[in-house]
């Protein structure tokens, strides 16, 4: 059988990771997996969280429905949080940075307002995302990618491609 890679995409709302992750699943024929959805479509909660307005994510239940298809490989998970996952799930890891001006932007175009927005871009501003992810995953496999404008888009999709290609060549 032939080896693929899994790819997380994190970082903090808005930043563009469900952008990147489904043109990267185009463009690989990885199988791309949006966790806030998985979670809505199989109610994978655990109680409501009243300040922020968002049902709170039932950590071990993602992990337990994403567990076959991770083994398999070939996966993209996008999610904007990254410490509950296992650190064997992953090849790679991209945490995607967004500038405080555009980010704002971008989730106040969103409908984001008050807490939620202030939340989220403190979150970003902290770099918060990335701490988490380098203290989940080992530092070699961390990546920043900076995502401002469409031009980064790009550059970062045939940067991943070519090198999810390399990896398929080194593991087959
Ligand atoms: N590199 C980029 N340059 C300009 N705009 C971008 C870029 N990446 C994403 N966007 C835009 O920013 C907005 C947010 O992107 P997206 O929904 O992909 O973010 P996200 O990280 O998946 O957010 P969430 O965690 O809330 O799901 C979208 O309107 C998208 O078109
Ligand atoms: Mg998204």
């Amino acid at each position: 059988m032939v080896k693929k890679p899994n790819i997380l995409l994190t970082g903090t709302p808005g930043v563009g990771k469900t952008t990147l992750g489904k043109e990267l699943a185009q463009r690989t024929g990885l199988v791309y997996v949006n966790v806030g959805d998985l979670a809505q479509e199989g109610q994978l909660y655990d109680g409501y969280d009243d300040e922020y307005k968002c049902p709170i994510l039932d950590e071990d239940r993602v992990v337990d429905e994403l567990e076959d298809k991770m083994t398999e490989g070939g996966v993209i998970v996008d999610y904007h949080g990254c410490d509950f996952f296992p650190q064997r799930w992953f090849d790679i890891v991209f945490v995607l940075r967004t500038d405080n001006t555009q980010l704002y932007t971008r989730l106040e175009s969103r409908g984001y307002t008050g807490k939620k927005l202030e939340h989220n871009l403190q979150c970003e501003i902290f770099q918060m995302i990335y701490e988490e992810a380098m203290d989940a995953y080992s530092h070699e496999i961390v990546h920043m990618l900076w995502s401002n404008t469409p031009e980064d888009l790009e550059r970062n999709l045939e940067q991943i491609v070519l090198w999810t290609e390399q990896w398929a060549k080194d593991h087959n």
